[in-house]
């Protein structure tokens, strides 16, 4: 028996990801965001922590995705890579405005790092899209097919978040602002849906030796949005210290509901006594409010309203507007 500790997802090689146990890689995000660490030890964990897009082999992925693996599990994979390959792409394209929005030297000296790495994930996602999918080659078209697949709520979520950078980029030094950005995108989007879409890959791929490939990949991928959202953590945890809770809460409430509604879309989740990925979302959700240090009772709202039936919103709705009247 190995025992746990972070030194094995930390200082892993490329080859070595497709055998860390898996609780091991699962576990790994929270107990860094829980140190606290600030953008200088991102800075450095960064140079320690790097792999290479292109170097992981994918051909026995290929052959087993084509005829190991169950047809469910394929369709799944599918839809979860379909959605990488759009929320990397966006990621990489959205963080110049939150880049150039920094407040201080060391969150700017942070982000580019970052970048870098978004740059690694979307190249990482075209392969998986043209070597597994099937997909067209070119990236133009390929995010065009790409978005096509993902759900309404993903579509959703993606058009608020360029609609919050596109005023960032209008301000770029508007601090209310870029802590707006920071929280769909660091908060909900990476510390919320990648992280938890990362870890029902991982968790689906564990006990098979099929996609080695995808694997070491995904695995890649979640050590690194351990440093991304240890920075959005950081960066609200300031924000908030500094009075903007209520910027941060609003952005929130406009977000989180969307999120945590996420895998209702197209297609019932199965409920099989595991957590499903709503309850691991709400967790992380409620985690991460707590690290940034808003109430307990902010993030109960926040689960309420996500999954209140559209009637009570209605009469809600009625109610503010009688309160209005
Ligand atoms: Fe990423
Ligand atoms: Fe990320």
């Amino acid at each position: 028996m190995t025992r746990w500790s972070t030194l094995l997802l930390d200082e892993a090689s490329l080859a070595e990801m497709p055998d860390l146990p898996v609780d091991q890689v699962l576990r790994h995000a929270d107990l860094v965001t829980a140190g606290r660490p600030k953008p200088q030890a991102l800075y450095e964990r960064w140079e320690k922590q790097q792999w290479s897009a292109r170097a992981i082999g994918l051909e026995r992925d290929r052959e087993a995705f084509e005829k190991e693996i169950s047809p469910a599990a394929r369709q799944a994979l599918t839809d979860q890579i379909a959605t990488f390959i759009t929320g990397e792409y966006t990621g990489l394209d959205l963080l110049g405005p939150i880049l150039t929005g920094a407040p201080e030297e060391v969150d700017h000296l942070y982000l580019g790092t970052q970048i870098a790495d978004e740059t690694r994930h979307t190249q990482l996602m075209l392969r998986f899209g043209e070597e597994l999918l099937g997909l067209d080659p070119d990236p133009k078209r390929m995010l065009v097919q790409a978005w096509n697949m993902v759900t309404p709520s993903h579509r959703e979520l993606s058009t608020i978040e360029a609609d919050v950078v596109q005023e960032l980029q209008q301000h770029p030094s508007d601090y209310r602002r870029w802590l707006r950005a920071v929280t769909l995108f660091h908060l909900i989007t990476e510390g919320v849906l990648a992280l938890v879409g990362q870890r029902a890959i991982l968790n689906q791929l564990h006990g098979t030796k099929a996609l080695p490939g995808v694997k070491a990949g995904f695995t890649a991928m979640c050590r690194d949005e351990s440093r991304h959202v240890s920075f959005g953590l950081h960066a609200l945890r300031q924000g908030v210290k500094e009075g903007y809770g209520d910027d941060i809460r609003e952005m929130l409430e406009l977000s989180a509901p969307i999120a945590l509604g996420i895998d209702h879309g197209d297609r019932p989740e199965e409920h099989t006594g595991d957590p499903t990925m709503t309850d691991l979302s709400v967790h992380s959700l409620r985690r991460q409010i707590h690290l940034i240090g808003l109430e307990r009772e902010f993030a109960d709202h926040l689960v309420t309203i996500s999954f209140r039936e559209p009637a009570a919103d209605e009469a809600a709705g009625a109610a503010d507007a009688a309160a209005r009247a």
